[in-house]
């Protein structure tokens, strides 16, 4: 039956990562779910897209399966490389790395966690690194990679994977996508927003031509303009940058690297840190940087000294501020992708908000009463996990053990949201994790980043003692040499992508 209150038409400003990431899903499950409403994408070649964005974290392969795009043909189109995870360069001390892996640091015991006994038997006396138990660790150590086999849990399988792609591809090949599925897109530049008198929800946007795009929803990845959640419905913004004052990157790519690390790299610099993302025709660099402790020429010599292989181009700058817009979702105005806010892409978070906003939108899909708890409860979702992924990153400058620049003295000793005070707090007493996002970076990503930066807890869980200390290390023995006879079996990260490709 027709619904006289469904949406009959859906706009979305801006075709970054962003505006084709939400399309392609909108037009594919609203055609699903009975609802077919017209799907209308505005962008503006003059204006261009933020242009960067290369590393993602594990659910993308869900969501490009979700959409039925061939793997295989995903990673030729996007000239994309797999990653385990991030190797952290002289975060904790300078010379000092470690590797936050897609993984557990062995499987559950008894309802607990590994590392709850790794714990117990480190209090106990000497026990290897706990990195030697993760298996995404060991393979990037070794350079190798393939997809996890299914079945129970084993040293074969204790891992997940993501992706490195070219973001511009990846756009691109989404486009492609929604035009076939009957997105209509539109050229040219919004000049003014028409908003309805009364509720000030927003009518039509009218482009430079003197063209209106009328529409009932609006999906605003105008990217950090923000036209429309903030230039129109002034949703505003929490600036964070008081605990991320990070606030300038450059990026420049370079040639492609000998052979693929199926990692990101990340380098920790005086005043910030340096990326390096492997792809298949080129590496993707950058620096991010915070202005009050560097200049850009420095942070440019920094960034250019330090290639893999020479630069293609020359480095371009961005400027950002770290924080979120209050509310995302504003009237019939939703924002997704840099226009719902930004955090610095330390652990590759933007991408990964966008897939989550697009799943949440679609899960609280409105018709034209726009009842206004869907928005209430979008809001305190998207909260939620920005909020958390803050506190992620934070945590990565906050326990740095660097007193040799006065960017890191500064970052080591502000003062913290308390939702990450009382989770450093409870881990340096318990070894024990907070839940601060049922949807966000899970207890193995948090242990892996305090252990990686040397906190040690005072004491161990209780329940870890059923188990005595020798059957325990036997256990433990036996673990890492399934680990390490099971990663040599496996193809080089190159081999495998040369298989993908033939
Ligand atoms: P983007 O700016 O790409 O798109 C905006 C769109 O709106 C464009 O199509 C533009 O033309 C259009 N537009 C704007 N105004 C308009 C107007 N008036 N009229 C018509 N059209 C208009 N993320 C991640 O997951 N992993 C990573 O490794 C990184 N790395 C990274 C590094 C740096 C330095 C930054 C700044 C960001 C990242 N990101 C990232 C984030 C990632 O780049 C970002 O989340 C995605 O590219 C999405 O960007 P948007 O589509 O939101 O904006």
């Amino acid at each position: 039956m027709h619904d006289p209150q469904a949406l009959r038409k859906i706009v979305i400003l801006g075709g970054g990562t962003a505006g084709w990431m939400a399309a392609l899903p909108l037009a594919q499950r609203l055609r699903r779910g009975g609802a077919a409403p017209v799907i209308e994408l505005v962008e503006s070649a003059e204006i261009g897209t933020i242009g960067v964005g290369e590393a993602t974290l594990p659910p993308i392969r869900f969501f490009n399966a979700s959409l039925g795009l061939d793997n295989a043909e995903f990673i030729r189109r996007t000239q994309a490389s797999f990653k385990l995870g991030i190797e952290f360069a002289d975060w904790g001390k300078v010379g000092e790395s470690f590797f936050h892996g897609f993984g557990d640091h062995g499987p559950p015991i008894d309802t607990r966690s590994s590392y709850a006994y790794w714990l117990r038997l480190r209090h106990e006396g000497a026990i290897g690194a706990l990195a030697d138990w993760s298996v995404p660790t060991e393979m990037a150590r070794q350079g190798r990679f393939t997809p996890p086999l299914e079945g129970p849990p084993s040293a074969a399988n204790a891992y997940a994977y993501a992706f490195h792609f070219d973001a511009g591809l990846y756009a691109a090949y989404l486009r492609e996508h929604a035009l076939a599925a009957g997105v209509v897109r539109t050229e040219g530049q919004v000049v003014e927003v028409e908003r309805r008198p009364g509720d000030g929800f927003v009518s039509a946007l009218r482009l430079a031509d003197g063209r209106r795009v009328e529409g009932d929803l609006f999906i605003d990845c105008s990217g950090f303009r923000a036209l429309l959640i903030e230039g129109v419905m002034q949703a505003g913004f929490e600036d964070w940058s008081h605990w991320l004052p990070c606030d300038r990157a450059l990026a420049v790519p370079s040639g492609r690297m000998a052979q693929l690390p199926p990692f990101t790299r990340s380098a920790a610099t005086p005043a910030g840190w340096t990326w390096r993302i492997p792809l298949q025709h080129r590496t993707g660099n950058g620096h991010v940087y915070c202005s009050r402790f560097m200049d850009d020429d420095e942070a440019a010599r920094l960034l250019l000294a330090g290639l893999p292989t020479p630069a293609t181009d020359v480095p371009r700058p961005i400027r950002f501020t770290a924080g979120r817009r209050r509310r995302c979702w504003v009237g019939n105005v939703v924002a997704v992708g840099l226009s719902s806010g930004f955090l610095e892409p330390l652990e590759s978070t933007s991408i990964q908000l966008i897939l989550d906003a697009v799943g949440r939108l679609l899960m609280l899909l409105p018709d034209r009463s726009f009842e206004p708890h869907l928005a209430a409860e979008f809001n305190r979702l998207m909260a939620r996990q920005y909020e958390s992924i803050r506190d992620f990153i934070i945590l990565h400058y906050t326990l740095s053990r660097r007193d040799d620049q006065p960017f890191w003295r500064e970052l080591r000793t502000m003062p913290l949201p308390d939702t990450l005070a009382h989770q450093i707090a409870l881990f340096r007493d318990s070894g024990r994790v907070a839940v601060l996002d049922p949807d966000g970076f899970a207890e193995p990503s948090w242990v892996a980043i305090m252990n990686g930066m040397g906190v040690l807890p005072r004491r161990h869980d209780p329940l870890t003692h059923g188990i005595d200390a020798a059957a325990l290390r036997g256990h433990f023995a036996r673990l890492r040499e399934a680990i390490v006879g099971t990663v040599r079996t496996m193809p080089s990260h190159d081999a495998f992508l040369a298989a993908l490709a033939a």
